[in-house]
């Protein structure tokens, strides 16, 4: 295997947003791109490698197809129907069923033995199908989860308090989608806890503000979606943040879609939880003491994402 390898499966918006971010980053050393549409993997690839000469390193960039998993490090499953407008995430999920059923089918023939991080939505059930269909241990079967709503908060915090998004530490958990929230009584601005912040009368943020700040994060998609049809570069760049803790061994936390065996109450279920990622996948999922009320919503979400499973042919 080689270790600096990736794949892409999938070279539309959310694909190559993380591709070129890849490329940008010097995340891998060789970057293969998989797609139906062969021509149009051909011309990313092409594209791409024209703008070597200005990325940070040399990288052997080119289109693919599934036999180059075989010696794979890494594949990142971005190919699926996309959401429309006044569609839900959840609603894509027959279409992208069937297009993951096909895919994980031609994984396993390929003879793939790495890590697969999936970003087809809805990303926490499309991740359990690709589990259960592949058969791959669970650590190495990961969600990109709500590592993009966290940083949404992060970064919504951090104008609201004009403090840079890489010092607050807050997680959006759950499922990424309608039922995700935020684990405010783990918020916090540097060493500050955001309830802390929200108490002083001269605060930028006042407790009233946290829910408006929530529903903000939960529903900015849609307004991304109405805006410019879809959303990739922020999911890109969450995905080649995942993708940088894995290929480097950072064991760094992060709130990926994980699979829960008995913590937080729940099992055989995928769901955005903070976990630490290494080179072997998630090395652990942190199990947070959750307060009634943020525990009542992760089980909400938990039921939501086992109804929907008990819906598939998988
Ligand atoms: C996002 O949150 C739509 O899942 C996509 O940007």
């Amino acid at each position: 295997m080689k270790k600096n390898k990736v794949v892409i499966v999938g070279t539309g918006m959310v694909g190559m947003s993380y591709a070129y971010s890849m490329v940008n980053q010097g995340t891998c050393e060789e970057l293969v791109l998989i797609d139906l549409d062969k021509k149009r993997a051909e011309g990313e690839a092409i594209d791409l490698n024209h703008g070597l000469s200005f990325a940070p390193r040399k990288m052997n960039i080119y289109a693919g197809d599934y036999s180059d998993c075989k010696d794979a490090y890494l594949i990142c499953i971005t190919a699926g129907a996309i959401q429309l407008e006044g569609e839900t995430r959840l609603d894509l999920l027959h279409k992208n069923t069937k297009i993951m059923k096909s895919i994980v089918n031609e994984i396993k023939k390929s003879g793939f033995d790495g890590i697969i991080l999936v970003a087809a939505n809805p990303v926490d059930i499309m991740t359990y199908v690709c589990w259960k269909l592949s058969g791959y241990d669970k650590s190495k079967v990961i969600g990109s989860g709500t590592t993009l709503d966290s940083a949404r908060l992060m970064y919504t915090l951090g104008e609201r308090l004009d403090v840079n998004p890489k010092d607050i530490n807050a997680y959006v958990i759950g499922e990424h989608g309608d039922s995700q929230f935020v684990a405010w009584s783990y918020a916090l601005c540097g060493v500050q806890p955001i309830y802390q912040i929200a108490s002083r009368k001269d605060s930028k943020i006042r407790f009233e503000d946290l829910e408006k700040i929530e529903d903000e994060v939960r529903n900015i998609a849609y307004k991304i979606i109405e805006c410019k049809k879809s959303t990739y570069y922020g999911i890109g760049m969450a995905l080649t943040r995942i993708t940088k803790a894995i290929l480097e061994n950072e064991n760094s936390v992060l709130t990926v879609s994980s699979y829960l065996n008995g913590e937080y109450g729940h099992d055989d279920v995928y769901i955005a939880v903070p976990s630490i990622v290494n080179e072997n996948g998630v090395r652990e999922v942190i199990h947070l003491p959750l307060d009634n009320e943020e525990k009542e919503k992760l089980d909400k979400s938990v039921e939501i994402m086992k109804e929907n499973i008990n819906k598939l042919d998988i």
